[in-house]
C-alpha cells in the first residue's frame, strides 16, 4: 500500500511497531538461541524423570508467576534490601517447588545463549515440558516475555486464588485475567497430576458439606481434623467440591480426555500471555533469583 502522507504513516508506522513489540511469538529464539528450546526440554525431562511431581510443581510456577503482575518471572525472585519477594506468600511458602530445578535449567540455557533467554520464558517452556513429559497435550508455546525487575508479595497475596474461594470468587479471579469460566475448569485440570498439603483443603474435608462423602473419608485418613499432620501430602487427582454451575464441564472432561486436551492447552496459551513484558521492558535475568 502507498503511503504518501508522511506524517500520518509515521504515526501508522510507531503504532504498529508498539503493537508488535508487545507481541510474543513462537518462533522468538530461532536466530539468538536456537537451542534453548532443547536444552530446557532435557533438562525438564531429567528432572520429571527423576521426580515425576516435578512436572507439577513447575506447571505451578509458571501459574503463580502469570497470576502476579503478569508472566515476568517475579516469583523466582528472592527477598532483597528493597522488596520482598514473592515466595513467602501465603500461597507460595512452604509449598512451591522448583527453584532448584530452575536454576540449573538457566545455568544450561546461559551455557549456550549468554543473557537472551528469560527466566519467564523458561518457565512457559517448562510448564509446556511437564505436561509433555506426562503425557498431557501439547501447545505451541508464545515466547518473548523479558523479567520483571521487581516482585509484589502483596499482589501474590491477593491475586492467586485460595483453596477456600467459593465458585464465584474464582470465576472472578479468572475473569480479572481475561481467563473465561472453561479456562478455569480447564486448567483446574492441572492438579490431576500434583499433590496437595494437607493444611490447605482441611476444612473443605471436614466442614464442606457439598464434597463427595467417600472422598472427604479417604482424604481424612491421612489429614487429622487436629493434632498435626499439615504437611501429609495427598493426590488432587478429584473434585474437592460440586454443586456448582462448572459441574458438567467437570463431567465433559472427565469423560472426553480430547476436549479435556484441547481445551487446557489453549487455556494455557492464554494465561501465558498474561500481561508480559516485552521490547525494552523489565530485562534478561542472568539468574533468575535476582536482579541484574
Ligand atoms: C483455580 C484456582 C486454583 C486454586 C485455588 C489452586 C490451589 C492449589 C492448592 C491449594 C494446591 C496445593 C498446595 C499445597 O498444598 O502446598 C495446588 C497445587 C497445585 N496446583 Fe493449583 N490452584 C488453582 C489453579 C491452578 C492452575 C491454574 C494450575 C496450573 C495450570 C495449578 C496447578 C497446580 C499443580 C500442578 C499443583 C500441584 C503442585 C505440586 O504437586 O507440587 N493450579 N493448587
Amino acid at each position: 500500500m502507498a503511503c504518501n502522507h508522511r506524517p500520518p504513516c509515521l504515526l501508522a508506522f510507531f503504532f504498529f511497531a508498539a503493537i508488535a513489540s508487545a507481541q510474543l511469538s513462537s518462533t522468538f529464539y530461532s536466530t539468538s538461541c536456537p537451542l534453548a528450546i532443547q536444552t530446557i526440554r532435557q533438562a525438564v525431562r531429567a528432572a520429571v524423570a527423576k521426580e515425576a511431581r516435578m512436572g507439577a510443581s513447575l506447571l505451578r510456577l509458571h501459574f503463580h508467576d502469570c497470576f502476579v503482575n503478569g508472566c515476568d518471572g517475579s516469583v523466582l525472585l528472592d527477598d532483597t534490601p528493597s522488596f520482598t519477594g514473592e515466595k513467602t506468600a501465603v500461597p507460595n511458602n512452604n509449598s512451591l517447588r522448583g527453584f532448584d530445578v530452575i536454576d540449573n535449567i538457566k545455568s544450561q540455557v546461559e551455557a549456550v545463549c549468554k543473557q537472551v533467554v528469560s527466566c519467564a520464558d523458561i518457565l512457559a517452556v517448562a510448564a509446556r515440558e511437564s505436561v509433555a513429559a506426562l503425557g498431557g497435550p501439547p501447545w505451541t508455546v508464545q515466547l518473548g516475555r523479558r523479567d520483571a525487575t521487581t516482585a509484589s508479595l502483596d499482589a501474590a497475596n491477593t491475586e492467586i486464588p485460595s483453596p477456600k474461594s467459593d465458585l464465584d470468587d474464582l470465576i472472578s479471579a479468572y475473569s480479572k485475567k481475561g481467563l473465561s469460566t472453561t479456562d478455569m475448569v480447564a486448567l483446574s485440570g492441572a492438579h490431576t497430576i500434583g499433590q496437595a498439603r494437607c493444611i490447605s483443603f482441611r476444612d473443605r474435608i471436614y466442614n464442606e458439606t457439598s464434597i463427595d462423602s467417600s472422598l472427604a473419608t479417604s482424604r481424612q485418613s491421612n489429614c487429622p481434623s487436629s493434632g498435626g499432620g499439615d504437611d501429609n501430602l495427598s493426590p488432587l487427582d478429584a473434585q474437592l467440591f460440586g454443586g456448582g454451575s462448572t459441574d458438567s464441564l467437570v463431567t465433559t472432561y472427565s469423560t472426553n480426555t480430547a476436549r479435556f486436551f484441547s481445551d487446557f492447552a489453549a487455556a494455557m496459551v492464554k494465561m501465558g500471555n498474561i500481561s508480559p513484558l516485552t521490547g525494552t521492558d523489565g530485562e534478561v535475568r542472568l539468574n533468575c533469583r535476582k536482579t541484574n
